[in-house]
């Protein structure tokens, strides 16, 4: 074959070859086997251009010149189409309906008991009481002891407490706090606390063995009976509205002397009888008491120029009433079936 048909055969078969091409590596083989400086078709041929007469040697250079730019021409064409092809392959597969409806994001909402807590808090904090903290494993002492629980009190008993050693237990009632209060803080003390407390409690719809409480603690110089009956009255006022009323009956704790539980006029009937108040227009809300004069000298106070009361209720029951949540353990499993309904 003579040097002009070779180049045309050249020509021929990188034009047919490009025209198969899909992928763009493809395109750089196809490239160095035709026009390639070293090894390429191109090249191989016009080694052989030694043997040309001078007449012929233009009219080869310019056909071989003519065969690479339209082989360059058409790679370059090719490339635009596989290119153009690459990134419509792309778009399809990444291709986003828009017209699909979208995933609405899951609005949070404070827990009941949050609610409840930061209800109670802010009223007291609003009354001038200091936020006071304690941990949930107690030692014996500051659960009990301290507290003036005498040695054979039933509220010891292992039966009713999680002991994780023979001094330390998961405390029973937030009134484990009071006692860390008084020995950190000098008089006038007025301190709220709360948290998780614990006890060995027959779990029914309304017990369970982890729940949650409130104390306050007021001490001070001539601190009486009548302040608690003020503050907790003003208490409820605030929590429940201004008609309801509260009435205290005689109880007995060991850390208070004299010792009154209280109530609060049903919020739902308003004292006139319901279901929720079992009828008697009363919902029983905790105790409470003026501190007991063992504890003030325990702390080093002297009961003769100090005096103090001391209150503790639970929250769930509060949750419950005014969620009117059935079950105590609802508010404990945390399942979002609930908690979104409240
Ligand atoms: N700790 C008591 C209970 O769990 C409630 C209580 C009564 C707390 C009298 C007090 C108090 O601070 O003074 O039943």
């Amino acid at each position: 074959m003579d040097i002009l048909s070779q180049l045309s055969q050249i020509e021929a078969d990188a034009l047919r070859r490009l025209a198969a091409v899909e992928r763009r590596e493809e395109l750089d083989a196809v490239r160095v086997e035709f026009l390639g400086r070293k090894e390429g078709r191109l090249t191989a041929v016009l080694r052989g251009m030694g043997g040309l007469s001078a007449e012929e040697r233009p009219l080869v250079g310019k056909r071989a010149n003519e065969v690479r730019e339209r082989v360059e021409a058409a790679l370059e064409a090719r490339r635009a189409l596989v290119e153009a092809a690459e990134e419509a392959r792309t778009l399809e597969a990444e291709r986003l309906d828009v017209t699909l409806p979208g995933r609405a994001p899951r609005i949070g909402r404070k827990h009941p008991l949050s609610r409840v807590l930061d209800e109670v808090l802010s009223i007291f904090t609003g009354l001038g009481f200091d936020v006071f903290d304690g941990p949930e494993v107690e030692t014996f002492t500051y659960n009990f002891a301290a507290l003036n629980y005498p040695e054979d009190h039933p509220a010891m008993d292992e039966q009713d407490s999680f002991y994780l050693t023979d001094d330390t237990l998961l405390r029973t009632h937030t009134t484990a706090i009071q006692v860390r209060i008084l020995q950190e803080r000098t008089p006038p003390v007025r301190c709220i606390y709360y948290g998780r407390v614990h006890r060995r409690e027959q779990v029914d719809l309304r017990h369970s063995h982890t729940f949650h409480q409130v104390d306050g603690l007021l001490v001070g110089e001539g601190v009486t009976f009548a302040d608690l009956k003020g503050t907790l009255d003003a208490f409820f006022k605030e929590l429940f509205g201004p008609t309801t009323a509260m009435r205290f009956r005689a109880d007995f704790f060991p850390f208070t002397e004299p010792s009154a539980d209280f109530s609060f006029t049903c919020f739902q009937c308003h004292g006139s009888g319901c279901r929720l108040c079992s009828n008697s227009g009363w919902i029983e809300f905790g105790g409470s008491g003026m501190v007991h004069p063992n504890i003030l000298r325990g702390v080093g106070l002297d009961p003769e120029k100090y005096t103090g009361w001391a209150f503790g209720f639970g929250v769930d029951r509060v949750a419950m009433f005014r969620y009117g949540i059935p079950y105590i353990r609802l508010l404990m499993e945390n399942d979002m079936r609930f908690l979104t309904g409240v």
